[in-house]
């Protein structure tokens, strides 16, 4: 049986893409949920024939906003939770009632460099290696242990762009393979 599978994503979907057609046998995506009603992720679900849910967290208090994304999980059976690209702070109830079952992607090598600007702090750094991890979501933010990581080498001539497209063919790669082999886990 496949796992079945919501995305939560807030913007382009290029993870959300790499997720379906890796068509792996491990897990179903069944529905992909935004908080951004017009983020070009969700055109890239209807073409896959993928259910939608999206709506504005303005005006909501958090709790009460992933109340609603919870509601719409739980109504499609929903098994695990990727966020893929999803740019908003999850409540801790709803990490709690996620607990194990939900994976985020973060463009760098965790724990360095949780949150923003990932690519630009790294080379700022001066590191000679940047990279994405897919971890287990937990409530602290990018926190949850790490179970998946690719690296890249950063180039002298690197700006935050380029060594972002870099990552970015890694994250296609990486994403996939780790949500198959974590969901056949559960
Ligand atoms: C990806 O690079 C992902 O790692 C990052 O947002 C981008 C979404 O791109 N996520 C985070 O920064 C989460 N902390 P996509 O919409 O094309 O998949």
């Amino acid at each position: 049986m496949k796992t079945r599978v919501a995305v939560l994503l807030s913007g382009r979907g290029s993870n959300l893409e790499a997720l379906i057609e890796a068509g792996q046998d491990a897990y179903e995506i069944v529905l992909v949920a935004s908080n951004v009603e017009d983020a070009p992720g969700l055109a890239i679900a209807h073409a896959a024939g993928i259910a939608t849910f999206a709506h504005a967290h303005q005006g909501l208090k958090r709790a009460e906003f992933d109340a609603l994304i919870d509601a719409q999980l739980r109504a499609q059976d929903v098994e695990a939770v990727a966020l893929a690209g999803y740019m908003r702070i999850l409540s801790e109830g709803f990490v709690e009632g996620w607990a194990g079952r939900m994976l985020n992607i973060h463009p760098s090598l965790l724990p360095l460099y949780k949150g923003l600007d990932t690519h630009a702090r790294a080379i700022e750094a001066g590191d000679h290696f940047a990279g994405c991890s897919v971890h287990i979501v937990t409530t602290g933010l990018d926190d949850g242990p790490v179970i998946a990581q690719a690296r890249v080498p950063i180039m002298p001539w690197d700006t935050p762009d380029t060594l972002a497209a870099r990552v970015l063919i890694e994250e296609h790669r990486l994403y996939p393979r780790a949500l198959a082999e974590y969901v056949r886990m559960l």
